[in-house]
């Protein structure tokens, strides 16, 4: 199939890409940034990084810098790492972004494969929203839009009832959600059940000192936040969860309902079910010992 990742890179969101590129299931066609993590100009400089350390041709499109309602967000630096890649610091600039903006560039990509792009989301939805607003058939040219994003029923990870992606443009997300875009939720529900630990990461390093290693160089940072934080013994693999539910959806279960995003003070960026709207497919729960697995095993075919 073919993908176009829209992301903020991000220790899981490397991850989910580099898994992207190695799966033979997946044409990676394109990489889409958004501020989350860490600011957008950092999310596109790390894309092209690991687009340059995968040996991959993979053109990367930079999108919103800013959510919808603000003139300001609050990146992820203690999750992530101050540039988004752990410990790291002074990422190279290698390479450039194309001349079109993220939302240009997945409404052509759209309409030159029509009925065939998967584009999986696993930053905030600006992007995305700015994509449906730029062009009445992007909803309908799109195959589908699986989002590592919401927390249905249950509590969120960045607020009480929400989750980061979600949160950090809530009224982005709710025009997705109102939208007639298939969707494909992959949130907190299914996602906390894949931890990853510190010794999968040590194999992972071993059997792909390149790819691997980098990963296992700029995840510890993430797990430490996941063990004093969370008080977790390893680390949510969020994003690479969303990309294994394109290709493999019997892995997971699946509620569907209709969805609205809180714009309340109180709840804001909760994902409330709402009959009124097209459903999405919620995924609940996630074969995790699979996942896991098949991360590791795919990943470690790369260099
Ligand atoms: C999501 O937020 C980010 O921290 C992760 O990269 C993931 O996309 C999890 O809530
Ligand atoms: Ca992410």
């Amino acid at each position: 199939m073919k993908m176009i990742i829209d992301t903020d890179p991000g220790v899981d969101d490397v991850i989910a890409i580099a898994l992207a590129h190695a799966m033979p299931d997946i044409e990676l066609v394109g990489l889409t940034t958004i501020f989350g993590n860490t600011f957008v100009g950092q999310s596109s400089r790390n894309a092209r990084y690991l687009v340059d350390l995968l040996g991959a041709d993979i053109p990367v499109a930079q999108g919103a810098s800013l959510p919808y309602d603000e003139d300001s967000y609050e990146s992820a630096p203690h999750v992530h790492g101050p540039e988004g890649f752990g410990d790291i610091e002074d990422v190279p600039e290698i390479g450039k972004n194309v001349d079109e903006t993220a939302a240009e560039f997945l409404v052509r990509m759209a309409r030159e494969n029509k009925g065939e792009l998967v584009v999986c989301a696993i930053g905030p939805l600006t992007n995305i929203a700015d994509a449906l607003r730029l062009d009445a058939a992007f909803a309908s040219n799109l195959k589908e839009l699986v989002i590592m994003g919401g927390a249905f029923e249950r509590a969120g990870n960045i607020t009480e009832h929400a989750e980061a992606n979600i949160f950090h443009d809530a009224r982005a997300a709710d025009e997705v959600f109102a939208s007639d875009l298939d969707i494909k939720m992959v949130g907190l529900n299914a996602t906390m059940q894949t931890l990853m630990k510190s010794d999968d990461f040590s194999e992972l390093a071993k059997a792909s000192p390149k790819i691997g290693g980098f990963i296992g160089r700029i995840a510890p940072f993430y797990l430490k936040f996941y063990r004093d934080v969370v008080n977790a013994d390893g680390c949510a693999m969020h994003d690479a969860a969303a990309v294994l539910c394109c290709t493999n959806p019997e892995r997971f279960d699946f509620h569907n309902s209709g969805l609205r995003v809180s714009l309340d003070e109180a709840n804001y960026g909760a994902t409330i079910a709402d009959e009124n709207r097209n459903p999405v497919s919620i995924a609940m729960n996630i074969d995790a010992p699979w996942a896991l697995s098949t991360l590791k095993n795919e990943i470690s075919r790369l260099d």
